[in-house]
């Protein structure tokens, strides 16, 4: 059984809750230019959406089967050698293909700079989503200069961090009632949110133990 978080993960864009903002601008971009053929930079706090937003991004362009997900740690250049060989031919299904890199702060110098070649050629069909917790530039990729110059290469999309804790609260109590697990008004709710500093998964890992059944 999947935990929680998993199993209501918001599955279409409209499931998702209190990021309308940075949907739009996704959504502007991507219905007049395309998703593909282009990099993402999706920058956020801890469970507020980003590897959520990423998903949805990706099966814009690509069938499930042809999404990657990688840890950043992994993404060694020997690995982004390998991708860009793959990369160029067509996935299945929609045809695309798409690569999430979580957690892209901690890309090492030697990935970015493969990196700045690797999306110059981009194919058409091809989506690279980056997402990370860290806000600013400065402590991106071990403190190098590159920074600059990979960031300059994608889109930036930042998650909103403000007026979370009333929405993902009403979320929050209407996954615990489907769930059986609901006891407590909204108001408890609210406060659960705020304890878990608005981050989502957490605040469903709480429920999940039973904490609001009353
Ligand atoms: N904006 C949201 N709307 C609805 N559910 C959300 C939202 N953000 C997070 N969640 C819930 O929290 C879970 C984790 O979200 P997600 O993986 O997108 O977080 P993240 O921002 O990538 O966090 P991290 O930085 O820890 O990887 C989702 O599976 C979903 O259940
Ligand atoms: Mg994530």
């Amino acid at each position: 059984m999947k935990p929680l978080f998993e199993k209501y993960r918001p599955a279409s864009w409209c499931d998702v809750v209190a990021q309308d903002k940075a949907i739009q601008q996704i959504q502007t971009i991507g219905t007049k230019s395309g998703y593909a053929s282009r990099a993402w930079w999706i920058a956020g706090q801890s469970g507020t959406g980003k590897t959520t937003l990423a998903y949805l991004l990706a099966k814009e362009v690509a069938d499930e089967t042809m999404i990657e997900e990688l840890d950043a740690a992994e993404l060694t250049p020997a690995r982004l050698r390998e991708i860009e060989s793959t990369m160029s031919s067509y996935g299945w299904g929609k045809g695309g293909r798409a690569y999430i890199v979580n957690e892209a702060h901690g890309l090492s110098k030697p990935s970015v700079r493969q990196l700045l070649v690797l999306l110059e050629r981009l194919p058409k069909h091809v989506v690279v989503i980056f997402t990370t917790t860290n806000d600013g530039e400065d402590y991106l990729f071990e403190g190098t200069d590159d920074a600059g110059p990979l960031l300059s290469r994608c889109i930036k999309i930042t998650l909103s961090r403000r007026d979370l804790a009333q929405a993902f609260a009403i979320r929050a109590k209407a996954i615990a009632e489907q769930e059986g697990l609901d006891g407590q008004p909204v108001e408890k709710y609210v406060k659960l949110v705020q304890a878990c500093r608005n981050n989502m998964r957490a605040v469903l890992c709480e429920i999940e133990k039973g904490v609001m059944v009353s």
